[in-house]
């Protein structure tokens, strides 16, 4: 099965690598229709020609055009980074100019997917779209300002660290006199086979609750195909946990370590039983598990994709680089005041950086990213 293809939801959709357009991935909106199904590769390819006019869905809705780096498959490494608009004060077309080139050539094995600060906005005199704001600080956050914001926000994803890194060393220079570095961060996922989940420091698998292909749509994707990144650099006390009695891990967490399954199921992608409880009446997954205050039903279904690295920064510092993509930060924002306040997990856990960014949707064919800064 091709990936973003069968699966089944409400709104399907399909995605479709459009090759002559490096970079683009091309949502099609679910067509009413089965039929219509059918028609939908044939209008992504043409709207992949150079020459070609942007065509619309066979429900007559536009085709969505989305950056690469969010809905694709996670490769082995990550590199973020951030840029602030240079102390020269460039102009809007200088910015977009940068982004644009940044664009035009990208580097082969490596996602490039740029999202824009709220600084970016302030910074130019733009209007910021309207659910771009800066995240508010949450009890127990520990934040290195050196660490995180941002005007700029870069995602490189690839196999090998050194490309990413090269791939990142270009952007900088491309951008110069108009973007200035602010940070840098690289992270890994272990070695997972694939179609398996990978597992976090702690050993437990992660992502395993992520929207399906077919739900993107409705929970990440807006109708031009931008979206939200969230960023949060999270210290994980590693030994600490680990040397918990497995028993006692699962009920910070709520799922089993071994299958990955709800506490209470039996395989990972059962479902997690908010209610079930054991015959002497406690809940399986206890008040206090992450998964619990995480659940999307306490956000009325509400979902974010979730796309975690692995950081190890040496001297004791390590830990997740919390990733996720949504239609709407504000529901991180829910999720997060949540957990800050009650995760068994924040004995273990501490959240040291964090970013926020609007992805800019792809461009059509023909254009260039930094027109799609307005
Ligand atoms: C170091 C910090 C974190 C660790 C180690 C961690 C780990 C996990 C694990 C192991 C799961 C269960 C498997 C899965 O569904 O992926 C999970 C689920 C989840 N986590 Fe986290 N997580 C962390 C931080 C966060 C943060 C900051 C958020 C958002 C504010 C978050 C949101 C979620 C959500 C939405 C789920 C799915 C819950 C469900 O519907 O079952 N996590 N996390």
């Amino acid at each position: 099965m091709a990936w973003g293809e069968g699966v089944s939801s409400r709104r399907a959709v399909r995605q479709t690598l459009c090759s002559p357009c490096p970079g683009v991935l091309v949502t099609v909106l679910p067509p009413p229709r089965r039929r219509a199904l059918l028609v939908a590769p044939l209008a992504a390819a043409a709207a992949c020609a150079p020459s070609a006019k942007s065509p619309d869905a066979s429900d007559g809705r536009p085709l969505a055009r989305v950056q690469h780096g969010i809905a694709t498959p996670q490769p082995a490494r990550v590199l973020l980074a951030a840029y602030d608009l240079a102390p020269t004060r460039p102009t809007t077309a200088a910015v977009r100019r940068a982004l644009s080139a940044w664009w035009s050539r990208p580097a082969p094995d490596v996602t490039l997917t740029v999202a824009a600060g709220p600084g970016l906005y302030r910074g130019l005199g733009l209007t910021a779209p309207s659910r771009l704001k800066d995240l508010p600080r949450f009890p127990r956050d520990r934040l290195d300002a050196d660490r995180g914001g941002g005007d700029v926000l870069v995602q490189l994803c690839g196999q090998d660290a050194a490309a990413c890194d090269r791939a990142a060393t270009r952007l900088t220079s491309r951008a110069a006199g108009v973007l200035s570095p602010r940070w840098r961060q690289t992270g890994f996922l272990p070695a997972h086979a694939t179609g398996q989940t990978p597992r976090n420091l702690f050993g437990f698998k992660d992502g395993t609750e992520n929207p399906a292909a077919g739900e993107l749509t409705r929970w990440v994707w807006d109708g031009d195909g931008s979206t939200y990144l969230v960023y949060r650099r999270i210290h994980m006390t590693v030994d600490a946990f680990t040397a918990l009695p497995v028993p006692h891990q699962e009920q910070v967490l709520g799922r089993h370590r071994a299958s990955g399954a709800p506490l209470g199921a039996q395989r990972e992608h059962d479902p997690v039983d908010l209610y079930a409880k054991s015959p002497r009446g406690r809940y399986d997954i206890p008040a206090d598990a992450h998964v619990r205050l995480a659940h999307s039903r306490l956000d009325g279904g509400a979902r974010i994709l979730r796309r975690g690295y692995s950081y190890d920064d040496g001297a004791g510092d390590q830990g997740l680089l919390f990733l996720a993509y949504m239609r709407d930060p504000a529901l991180f924002v829910r999720v997060q005041e949540r957990l800050a306040t009650g995760d068994a997990m924040n004995a273990f856990v501490e959240h040291r950086a964090s970013a926020v960014g609007y992805v800019l949707a792809a461009p059509p064919p023909g254009g260039s990213l930094g027109d799609q800064l307005r």
